[in-house]
């Protein structure tokens, strides 16, 4: 059985907006372009809201195909693949101790940093609910991480808003584009809410799209934390480079991706 971690873009979205360009398109045709059933002026109207709404639909069919294409961990590119590797390098957990992945989706970040720490343990959580719940499940989690041959990790329900867990539980903590699909929440908020559950001198590499405009000033908040006693504390821009460019971000609606690490 080969792991199966399903994609960022839900595929589901992409044939279903290839099929409603292809309907409007059939429309357009129907009522705008041959003047089968419509005549004069209102066959005018009908070809260019048609027409217009075959050309915005078209441009999402093949923005959300490139993006899944782009994602995709059996593609060419799989950024997917490379920003969960790239986070999970920066995840340390002691022998004999326990990491949280916040918002682990399909178990890729939870898998990849137990790979990396066969010692400890990790557990993933997840609302596996919204947007992506007929992608991410927690059963797909399991069956992952049985496919990756893992057994360090555990997957359990889990909401970034209020995690399930009492303070200082945990010994890592990590989470990968989760906070900024919280919507009405204060992200910095999000963020301590996770830091919460970390135990004193442990460490933290959460990755998200951090631009002034979701988290406020992050600068502010690295400021606040050290004030605290947090120690090593830096925002990593991943779009210089590091998991891709800034041009490659921009196209792909990952501006701003940054990756917070330090200690508590
Ligand atoms: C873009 S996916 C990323 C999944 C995974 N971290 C990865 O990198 O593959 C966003 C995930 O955040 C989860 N999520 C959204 N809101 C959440 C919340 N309030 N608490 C926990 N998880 C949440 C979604 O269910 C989804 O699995």
């Amino acid at each position: 059985m080969k792991p199966d971690y399903k994609n960022w873009v839900p595929g589901g979205m992409v044939v279903g907006l290839a099929s409603a360009t292809a309907a409007v398109f059939l429309l357009f045709l129907l009522f705008g372009a041959t003047g089968l059933l419509l005549h004069g002026t209102v066959r005018l109207i009908a070809a260019l809201i048609l027409g217009t709404g075959t050309l915005v639909l078209l441009f999402f069919t093949v923005w959300m195909g490139a993006l899944y294409r782009t994602f995709d961990y059996n593609g060419k590119r799989k950024l997917a693949k490379s920003i969960i590797e790239g986070t999970a390098d920066h995840v340390r957990i002691p022998d004999g101790g326990t990491g949280l992945d916040v918002g682990c989706g399909s178990g890729a970040l939870t898998i990849a940093a137990a790979k990396r720490n066969p010692k400890a343990a990790v557990v993933g959580c997840d609302i596996w609910s919204g947007a992506y719940k007929a992608v991410f499940t927690k059963n797909r989690c399991e069956q992952n991480a049985r496919a990756e041959g893992v057994s360090n990790v555990r997957f359990e329900e889990g909401n970034a808003v209020s995690l399930p867990f009492a303070d200082e539980t945990f010994d890592a903590v990590m989470s990968n584009y989760v906070y900024h699909n919280v919507s009405g929440h204060d992200k910095q908020v999000l963020l301590l809410e996770t830091l919460r559950v970390l135990k004193k001198g442990g460490t933290f590499a959460i990755h998200d799209l951090m631009s002034a405009s979701r988290y406020g000033d992050m600068d502010r908040f690295v400021k606040k934390l050290k004030d605290e006693g947090y120690e090593d504390v830096r925002l990593i821009d991943t779009t210089d480079g590091t998991f891709m460019g800034k041009n490659e971000a921009k196209w792909l609606g990952l501006g701003g991706s940054t990756l917070l690490t330090g200690r508590k």
